[in-house]
């Protein structure tokens, strides 16, 4: 492989911002110094005006889902393609195990889903549907072999969530092999309680949708998800977190020590409730996500928890359907698939709204797309660095293009935006993948099947 050579680029970490030249070789950062220079077989990159930034992490993407009796329209050639397009290196998908079948089962349908098709590096989290011996017997092997080190549970949907007794015990399972327990927060008994009334009121238009998800069933799973994390004396992820509440619940428990960390989402930064509030029931149903969207006070608070470290990572959640997968047969809310796209708009979103308008640095920004994501999900300092010896996997952004998001314009396959005629500042021009150019000004120059599957060590924080 060619070596490479990035000159007069500012590197950006998660702590600082300095002027460099990174030499990179073999797919790894060989050496980082000022006034580099290298023979002639070596690639020279000029990042004059440019950030030089690990490339981004995003560790909560739903490729190829099934859902209801759709599946997610973006496979992992088209999903990671637009991932490419952004800077996204490394996505971690969910796998989710089928109630009467086994971990490893699920693993290997999503390694058949993922395998020749990813352009960027995958891993995978493996979503627990059915905790029984078997499953329990299964850990080790998926820790140790597999490298699959965090296991998702659900608190809401029918088909997929726990009891508590199921809960508990995969908590003290995977705490005792020092995983990671990852969270879809929300009480599910008291929604189904609120759709039940919606639903008999025949309130069926997505505009009730959010009611039946009030942000205090998403704040009590995430406060009964702590004691598990306490009593069980395992570390907790929480996905998507959207609101202020919960977010309170997630501050206070961090102040007493317990361990557990959370995400919140792009749509989650940038958009509200009022979305809901159109006529149309297509309109409406694009975003239909779980949880809801939510007030202009959470908004605030998720952007504070983002400045103050209370909020470790921003991830996706990146399950798109196309609108007529979202709008079906116009039965009522409760037959819209969740979900909604994102892995392309990121990092540009949270620049353009967050570093731009200074509600965060963009040091804090590289933490919470990279740097953390990294060390929560044991992929650190193999990735989301730019340190030498770390793989070559490096984002290089101009911070000052400017364009407006379009479904017309953009490479996942879904066929409408929730940030449509937004107007952005910054975009990355180059995506670097174990030191080989990925894409350049939108030009992708690897095959798909080029990305790899990592497997992944225990969290390092
Ligand atoms: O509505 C959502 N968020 N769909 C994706 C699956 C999940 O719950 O994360
Ligand atoms: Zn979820
Ligand atoms: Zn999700």
């Amino acid at each position: 492989m060619k070596s490479l050579l990035i000159k007069n680029g500012t590197i950006v970490g998660p702590q600082k911002n300095y002027q460099a030249d990174i030499y990179i070789q073999d797919g790894k950062i060989h050496q980082i110094g000022t006034q580099l220079d290298t023979d002639f077989s070596t690639q020279k990159i000029d990042a004059s005006n440019l950030y030089v930034l690990p490339g981004s992490i995003d560790v909560h993407t739903h490729m190829d889902m099934p859902v209801m009796d759709v599946t997610s329209c973006d496979s992992f050639e088209t999903g990671s393609l637009a991932a490419i397009q952004a800077g996204v290196t490394t996505i971690i998908d969910f796998a989710n195990q089928t109630k009467g079948h086994s971990l490893k089962e699920a693993i290997k349908d999503w390694q058949q889903k993922a395998f020749g098709k990813s352009f960027c590096d995958y891993g995978f989290h493996v979503s627990v549907n059915d905790v029984n011996q078997s499953v329990i017997n299964e850990l080790d092997d998926c820790i140790e072999n597999e490298g699959v080190t965090s296991f998702k549970t659900f608190l809401a949907y029918d088909s997929m969530k726990l009891d508590d007794q199921q809960l508990t015990t995969l908590a003290e399972e995977v705490g005792v092999r020092a995983g990671l327990i990852a969270a879809h927060a929300e009480d599910g008994d008291e929604i189904n309680k609120l759709i039940d009334t919606q639903l008999r009121l025949f309130n069926t238009h997505p505009r009730f949708y959010p009611s039946t998800r009030p942000t205090n069933t998403e704040a009590n799973a995430v406060s009964k998800l702590i004691d598990i994390s306490r009593n069980c004396n395992v570390p907790i992820y929480f996905v998507h977190i959207s609101s202020k509440e919960a977010l309170a619940e997630i501050i206070s428990a961090k102040a007493q020590g317990v361990k557990i960390f959370a995400e919140t989402c792009p749509q989650y930064l940038m958009l509200n409730d009022s979305s809901y509030d159109q006529d149309e029931f297509g309109e409406s149903a694009k975003y239909v996500m779980a949880p809801p969207l939510r007030d202009s006070a959470s908004i605030d608070a998720l952007w504070e928890g983002l400045a103050s470290g209370a909020v470790d990572v921003v991830a996706t959640d990146h399950c798109p359907f196309l609108l007529a997968q979202k709008t079906g047969d116009q039965v009522d809310f409760t037959k819209i698939p969740g979900g909604v796209a994102g892995i392309e708009n990121r990092f540009e979103l949270l620049f353009s709204e967050g570093v731009k308008k200074d509600k965060i640095t963009l040091n804090k920004l590289v933490e919470v797309t990279a740097t953390n994501p990294a060390k929560i999900f044991g992929l650190y300092p193999q990735k989301g660095t730019i340190e030498v010896g770390s793989d070559a996997d490096i984002m290089l952004f101009n911070p000052t293009y400017e364009h407006v998001i379009s479904a017309s314009t953009q490479i996942t396959k879904c066929d409408y935006s929730i940030y449509e005629g937004m107007n952005v500042t910054g975009r990355c021009v180059m995506t670097i993948l174990r030191g080989k150019i990925a894409m350049h000004r939108g030009k992708v120059s690897i095959q798909k099947g080029f990305g790899q599957f990592v497997k992944r060590g225990r969290p390092t924080c």
